[in-house]
């Protein structure tokens, strides 16, 4: 069992909670995930691995309320114990001096840019991020970001707070960085792989497929990334933006949508 310690809700649906997990937290790299499983009855949620204090014993994890079991996790208060948490899962993101880096985050995958762009920034990068949602009400993790950024770039799809427009349309307008890593909605994903591309600039995605095992066992989280299949629990979640096939993951995020509504339905009767 591991036991919430502290909760904080930091935008409309978005939940943080730092939870006790001494040998996850002494484990824990950026770019890593956990699966939670919240009760006995609970299905297995892979959520990336948003902070960690190793002297404490503890890790963050920032989660959107989307569906029945985020709902369920996001209920929990300080002093609630959670089943079970497995983890640190998933390759690490690969670490090391580019010079001059750029680090994006749309809407809750702030929260998973958050501690990759530290580990550029403590690496010695200038390290240059761009994080952006659809508005004002839904931007997290703002005065983490600025420190560990040379530079911050906020944009709101509405333009109630920062930039008018999207992640992708500042990256557009950058130059003389060598290295891009995004996260966030596909969309924004393929639209930043899409600009990178043409400069041929090294652009990883961390990206998010429906995970059931997370152990490589049962296929539910495949991926088609260049001539190959991989599975994105076991060979990810980091992948070469240029070569992943966008349209299938974006298909296969889709094919559990009508049978989450029907237990996202019970949940709020
Ligand atoms: C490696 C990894 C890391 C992740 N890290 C985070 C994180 O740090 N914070 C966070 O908020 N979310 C993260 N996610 C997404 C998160 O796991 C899902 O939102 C969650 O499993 C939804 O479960 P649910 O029962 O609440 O919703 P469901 O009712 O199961 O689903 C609700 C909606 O979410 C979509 N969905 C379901 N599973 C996923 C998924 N794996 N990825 C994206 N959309 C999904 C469904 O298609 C549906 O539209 C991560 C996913 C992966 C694979
Ligand atoms: S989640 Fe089952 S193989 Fe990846």
């Amino acid at each position: 069992m591991f036991k919430v310690i502290n909760k904080e809700n930091l935008a409309k649906e978005v939940t943080k909670i730092v939870v006790k997990a001494e040998q996850i937290a002494r484990k824990a790299k950026a770019g890593q995930f956990v699966v939670v499983i919240v009760d006995e009855r609970g299905e297995r949620i892979p959520l990336t691995l948003a902070d960690w204090d190793k002297d404490k014993g503890t890790i963050t994890l920032i989660f959107q309320k989307i569906g029945f079991s985020t709902k369920k996790l996001g209920s929990l208060n300080p002093g609630d114990k959670i089943e079970h948490i497995l983890g640190p899962l998933g390759h690490p993101t690969e670490i090391k001096k580019w010079d001059k880096v750029v680090c994006i985050g749309g809407g809750v995958g702030i929260a998973e840019a958050y501690p990759v762009c530290r580990a550029f920034k403590e690496a010695g990068n200038y390290v240059i991020g761009i994080i952006g949602t659809r508005n004002k009400d839904l931007l997290i993790l703002e005065k983490e970001m600025k420190k560990v950024c040379d530079e911050l770039f906020i944009t709101t799809d509405d333009g109630s707070y920062g930039e008018k427009g999207f992640v992708s349309d500042v990256l557009k307008r950058l130059s003389g960085y060598n290295f891009v890593y995004a996260v966030g909605p596909i969309p924004m994903m393929q639209a930043v792989s899409k600009i990178t591309q043409e400069y041929h600039i090294k652009t990883i995605v961390s990206l998010n497929p429906i995970m059931v095992d997370a152990t490589g066992m049962c296929g539910a989280c495949r991926l088609r990334v260049g001539n190959c299949t991989v599975f994105g629990c076991v060979d990810g979640p980091d992948f070469d933006a240029h070569a992943v096939d966008f349209e299938e993951l974006s298909r296969r995020l889709k094919i559990f949508t009508e049978a989450e509504r029907k237990i996202d339905a019970q949940f709020n009767s």
